[in-house]
């Protein structure tokens, strides 16, 4: 599976990446409004600078719901660096949009899909990826998980090339249960993967190791 970090922090992409695991990242128009990034020259210069830090994909969101507005900003958006992939949400105007993107050679990720239909659609019109945002499922008492496993029998079906990118992953328990469902790559804060590493047997037993070592030399 592959790791992408959910971020617009350039601190925190660093930190992933210096950990040899980083698969690319993902921002949303939250994640750059969070660390302050506004204007055009801004972002463009912050999609720059993330593309700099990781060896991935790198989704940056068109901020326009319209058909025309998505691919003029789309293509500026894909003209900055080569790893980047647009980001598109599932709307009627995101999924032509994805089509033409498709038909000329730009890739995409289409977001904020809550349902099998959306993903279905999205891989029909050759999405990249698609982002299932299961911790917000989870947050109305649905499902997330349920959900990624819906795609996957889908895509498997009919061997669809489009990716599944779990998203809105927010603790170590999806990771590891998106893992066993087959998601493709999982996007999630560097919380959650430092997180995975968290073991108490692990601190006592290399407490433990140390100690041994220091007595045997001492
Ligand atoms: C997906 O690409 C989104 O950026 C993200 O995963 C949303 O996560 P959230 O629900 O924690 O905001």
């Amino acid at each position: 599976m592959k790791f992408f970090i959910d971020t617009a922090n350039l601190e925190q992409i660093r930190e992933a990446q210096s950990l040899g695991v980083l698969d690319g990242v993902t921002t949303n128009p939250s994640l750059m409004a969070k660390e302050g990034i506004s204007g055009d020259a801004a972002v463009k210069s912050h999609y720059v600078a993330i593309c700099e830090i990781v060896e991935g994909d790198v989704s940056a969101e068109v901020i326009s719901t319209d058909f025309d507005g998505m691919i003029s900003e789309g293509r500026i958006l894909a003209d900055l660096h080569a790893n980047i992939v647009v980001k598109v949400p599932a709307t009627a105007d995101g999924i032509r949009a994805i089509r033409w993107f498709t038909d000329n050679g730009i890739r995409t990720n289409c977001t904020l899909i809550f349902s099998a239909g959306q993903a279905l659609l999205a891989a029909k019109a050759g999405a990249s990826y698609v982002s299932p945002f299961v911790g917000r499922l989870d947050d109305i008492s649905s499902d997330g998980l349920q959900l990624i496993e819906k795609i996957r029998v889908i895509y498997d079906n009919y061997d669809y090339g489009t990716e599944i990118l779990a998203a809105s992953v927010r603790h170590t328990m999806h990771i590891i249960e998106c893992a066993e469902i087959g998601a493709d790559i999982m996007t999630g804060p560097l919380s959650a993967i430092k997180g995975l590493l968290k073991h108490p047997l692990t601190d006592s037993g290399l407490a433990q190791f140390l100690a041994d070592h220091a007595k045997a030399k001492g």
